[in-house]
């Protein structure tokens, strides 16, 4: 399965993508957090990038999608992948079915979580990462059992550069003018789904695998351009 998610900053991209990819054994791959990796590594590319990031705005379309490419050469990707963050212009997106055109493969869901941006605001200040293992909780709706600690590995839980108000609200607004019309790329050929964001992140995902299964039952074929 070759499945992209869509959505505000703050939509659950990452919370539903690490679910998807639990449950369908393929890995979910995130270019926001392969772009902090290379931040946090001092890479030339990292260096590139962190301008762009701290004021919430994207990186050049020819960084993501060198990231992209190098991440979907690895043999994981192999079998399918869910990609969270890529592609964020119609630029992405062309380079994207191109590329996969080369191996008669193509992305078969562009899944559209949607909330409305007063919620993202609200989930993306309250967010707190592990800044060991990168896991995300929130101050309210996803809570950490230990105070500032990660549940899983326990690494300090810290907010990301990009979380605060003024930074998530230009995120937003570069979302609504340069990724909104990668919606409509995607619901013009057909492969555009979408689910209520808003819900409980159990009753989102239980959304999303029923869409999924569904999917998966049915076929490229059958479905292309079908059900939302
Ligand atoms: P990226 O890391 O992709 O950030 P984003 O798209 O802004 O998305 P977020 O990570 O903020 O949110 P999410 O939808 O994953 O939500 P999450 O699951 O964490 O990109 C960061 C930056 O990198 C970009 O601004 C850009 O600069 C650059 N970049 C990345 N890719 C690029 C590309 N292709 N081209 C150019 N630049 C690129 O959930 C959010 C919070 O809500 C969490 O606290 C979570 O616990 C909680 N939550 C989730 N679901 C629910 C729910 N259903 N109910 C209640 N709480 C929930």
């Amino acid at each position: 399965m070759r499945l992209v998610l869509l959505g505000l900053p703050g939509a659950g991209k990452g919370t539903q993508g690490e679910h998807i990819a639990a449950k369908y054994g393929i890995p979910h791959i995130s270019t926001g957090s392969l772009i902090r990796e290379a931040v946090a590594s001092g890479t030339p590319l990292g260096r590139e990038a962190n301008g762009y990031i701290t004021k919430g705005e994207l990186i050049p379309d020819e960084l993501a999608i060198r990231i992209l490419h190098e991440r979907l050469k690895e043999p994981d990707c192999a079998g399918g992948w869910i990609l969270d963050g890529f592609p964020r212009t119609v630029r992405q997106a062309v380079f994207l079915d191109e590329q996969l055109a080369q191996s008669s493969s193509a992305v078969q869901i562009a899944l559209d979580i949607r909330i409305s941006p007063d919620e993202a605001i609200r989930r993306i200040s309250q967010r707190r990462v592990c800044s060991q293992c990168g896991a995300v909780y929130h101050l309210t709706y996803y809570r950490a059992k230990g105070k500032g600690v990660c549940d899983k590995c326990g690494g300090d839980l810290i907010q990301r550069a990009d979380d605060t108000v003024e930074t998530a609200r230009n995120r937003l607004e570069v979302y609504l003018v340069q990724t909104h019309p990668v919606v409509h790329y995607y619901a013009q050929s057909g492969r555009l789904y979408s689910v209520d964001g808003e819900a409980p992140i159990e009753k989102v995902f239980a959304d999303v695998d029923s869409l999924i299964s569904g999917f998966a039952a049915h076929g490229v074929q059958e479905t292309a351009g079908g059900a939302r």
